[in-house]
C-alpha cells in the first residue's frame, strides 16, 4: 500500500499550496505504480529524483510565503522541512549505492506527507491566508514575478508531456 488518496482533509484552501501538494501525491502515486508494474531501476530513480527535487522546491515556495505573511512558527516549520529533506537524501544516497529502497521510502512519503499536510501545514493555513486576501495576490498569477518567476517556472511545469 503506497498510494494517497486525495481527501478534502488535505486541502489547505490555498490554491497554489493545493495544486503543489497534489503534484507530489501524483509523483507518490506513480512511484508506486513503477514498483508494481517493473519499471527499471533508471525508471524509478528518475521518478525519485524528479520528486524530490519538486519537493524541496516546494519546501522553499511554503517557506516564503510563510516568511511574507510573518508565521510565528517558521523557524519550526523549516526545521521540520529540513530534517524531512535530510532522510530523504539518506534514502536517495541508498538507492543510488544499488540498495532497493523505494518500497521504504514510498511508505515514508505516504505517511510523512499526510502527517504533514494535516498536521504543520494545516497550521499556517491561516495566516497565509489572511496575508494573501491583504495583499490581492490569492491566485498565482498574481504572485509577484521577481520573487516566484523561478519557482513558478518549476512547480507549475506539466509532470508528463
Ligand atoms: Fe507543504 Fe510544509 O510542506
Amino acid at each position: 500500500m503506497g498510494k494517497i488518496v486525495w481527501t478534502e482533509q488535505l486541502n489547505l484552501g490555498i490554491d497554489v499550496i493545493d495544486q503543489q501538494h497534489l503534484r507530489i501525491v501524483e509523483y507518490i502515486n506513480q512511484l508506486d505504480d513503477m514498483r508494481s508494474n517493473g519499471s527499471s531501476r533508471e525508471e524509478i530513480g528518475w521518478l525519485i529524483h524528479n520528486l524530490v527535487d519538486y519537493t524541496i522546491s516546494h519546501f522553499g515556495f511554503e517557506e516564503s510565503l510563510q516568511e511574507e505573511a510573518h508565521y510565528l512558527f517558521l523557524d519550526e516549520h523549516k526545521k521540520v522541512h529540513e530534517q524531512f529533506t535530510q532522510r530523504v537524501s539518506q534514502y536517495q544516497d541508498r538507492f543510488d549505492k544499488g540498495e532497493d529502497v523505494s518500497k521504504a521510502l514510498n511508505s515514508l512519503l505516504v505517511t510523512w506527507l499526510f502527517n504533514h499536510i494535516q498536521r504543520d501545514d494545516t497550521d499556517y493555513a491561516e495566516s497565509v491566508k489572511v496575508y494573501l486576501q491583504h495583499t490581492n495576490v490569492i491566485q498565482p498569477n498574481a504572485l509577484q514575478p521577481n520573487k516566484f518567476a523561478q519557482i513558478k517556472k518549476i512547480l507549475f511545469t506539466p509532470l508528463f508531456k
